[in-house]
């Protein structure tokens, strides 16, 4: 194989070469499943099917779905730490759980057959990104209560792979492992990439010497130019793979190396659509809601998932849509003095301002009663003129972002590093005034 050669047909699964028409067909039938399945084993649905004035045998069509009423993390949170399962807890094979930021975590179930539909996914997935049987897979996703890890792991197996399941952390040894071990694929999230990148760096490795081709990022938002960033630096490929635990983890959607246009939804298990926030109206763009086609142990009917982004047709796998790169989740917006900013912008214009490294924070103040948004961003090593480049990226900010923000130049190597998911925002406002 080729790098970015796309996958010979007889390579794929059977259901990646189906029309859409085909497809459409199976994700009714398998709607109208899950919709009785969750109707008559979770009170939660039964409820709400009941109080919206709904039964699953209103369900005709793909487009009635639009009648049943979302479900929300706080319906999770409700409902912990069991209570969303169809399935008995004896037939529960595995529990996964986000811990978000406050409250109790989000708890997850699979049942055997769910956990065999998820390295299917995760594998496919792998083998869209560029990998095949026999590569050597380098897992540094968090293993745990984490779906990234895991799920990439059970994917990698299923693919045919050799797997490395080295999880986050310690990263001198992780270059170590990477260096010794020569594996083809890293599968990470593409902050902790950056910071392997430094680590390689400062072991005096060059990183377009080492094995790696394609790297498979995601869990958190990053951009068109961090992708960029990354495949010059590393000389690989840079692959978009999106999931969350509440749907199932990684393996959602994900990128075709061939194509690198957004991430095709794997539609024949994950049904997705896209709301209005505000509204929750169906529109182009919008937050991305997803109902499970085929889960067992916990399926969920309209998840509202919080991620921003627009669905298109399909284009390397035609029948499956695919998902924009995600710019931010609704609660990541920043309304600085009545403008919208999501740290994926800001990042963009960091990448682009010479001198600056992609290494950058946003604090957030109150200091007289109006907020200031300081970007606290690294200077590349050894680059001249921080406080020109402070300055340009200031400008920039305001001529494309339109926001006035402050800029902090740091050294090189000051700014916390992130080992799984990056938190990019330091909000010190004082709530006091809200
Ligand atoms: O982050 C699952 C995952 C692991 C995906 C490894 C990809 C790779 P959660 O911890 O439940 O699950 O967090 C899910 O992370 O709603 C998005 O806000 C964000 N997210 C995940 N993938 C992407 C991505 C895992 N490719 C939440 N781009 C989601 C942008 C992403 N955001």
């Amino acid at each position: 194989m080729r790098l970015g050669d796309p996958p010979a047909p007889d390579e794929l699964d059977p259901i990646e070469r189906v029309s859409r028409d085909e497809l459409r067909e199976l994700q009714l039938e398998r709607l109208q499943w899950t919709l009785s399945h969750a109707y008559e084993n979770v009170p939660l649905y039964r409820d709400k099917f009941d109080s919206a004035g709904v039964r699953p045998s209103d369900c005709k069509e793909l487009g009635d779905l639009a009648r049943f009423p979302f479900t929300t993390k706080q319906d999770l949170r409700d409902n912990y730490p069991f209570g969303m399962f169809a399935v008995p807890r004896e037939r529960v094979a595995r529990i996964h759980a986000s811990s978000g930021t406050t409250g109790k975590p989000t708890v997850v179930g699979y049942t055997r057959k769910d956990l065999d539909v998820w390295a299917e996914v995760m594998a496919r997935s792998i083998r869209a990104s560029g990998g095949r049987p026999g590569d050597i897979v380098h897992v540094a996703y968090g293993y745990g209560l984490f779906t990234g890890g895991l799920g990439a792991h059970y994917g990698a197996e299923r693919l045919g792979c050799t797997v490395v399941p080295v999880s986050g952390g310690m990263t001198p040894r992780q270059v170590q492992l990477i260096t010794d071990f020569r594996p083809d694929i890293v599968m990470v999230t593409p902050s902790y990439m950056l910071a392997l990148l430094d680590e390689f760096e400062s072991q005096g490795l060059d990183p377009r010497e080492s094995s790696l081709r394609i790297g498979i990022f995601g869990a958190e938002p990053w951009t068109e130019q961090m992708r960029a960033e990354i495949e010059d630096r590393f000389d690989l490929h840079a692959v978009d793979i999106y999931g969350l635990s509440e749907v199932m983890g990684p393996g959602v959607a994900n990128e075709c190396v061939e194509s690198k246009d957004g991430l095709h939804v794997w539609e024949d298990h994950f049904y997705p659509e896209t709301v209005d926030p505000f509204t929750g109206e169906p529109a182009d763009e919008g937050e991305l809601v997803f109902t499970s086609l085929t889960k067992e142990a916990m399926p969920v009917i309209r998840y509202r998932t919080r991620d921003l982004t627009r669905l298109l047709p399909g284009t390397a796998r035609p029948a499956f849509r695919r998902m924009v790169k995600v710019t931010g989740r609704t609660d990541d917006m920043i309304i600085l003095r009545g403008v919208n900013v999501f740290p994926t912008q800001i990042e963009e214009v960091v990448l682009r301002t010479a001198g600056l490294s992609p290494h950058f924070q946003l604090h957030l103040t109150r200091p007289d009663r109006l907020d200031v948004m300081t970007v606290r961003v690294e200077a590349r090593p050894g680059a001249e003129g921080r406080a020109e480049a402070g300055e340009a990226l200031r400008r920039a900010v305001k001529d494309t972002v339109g926001v006035s923000v402050e800029v902090e130049v740091v050294d090189p190597e000051t700014l916390e590093r992130s080992v799984g998911k990056l938190k990019r925002v330091i909000d010190k406002r004082i709530t006091r005034d809200n």
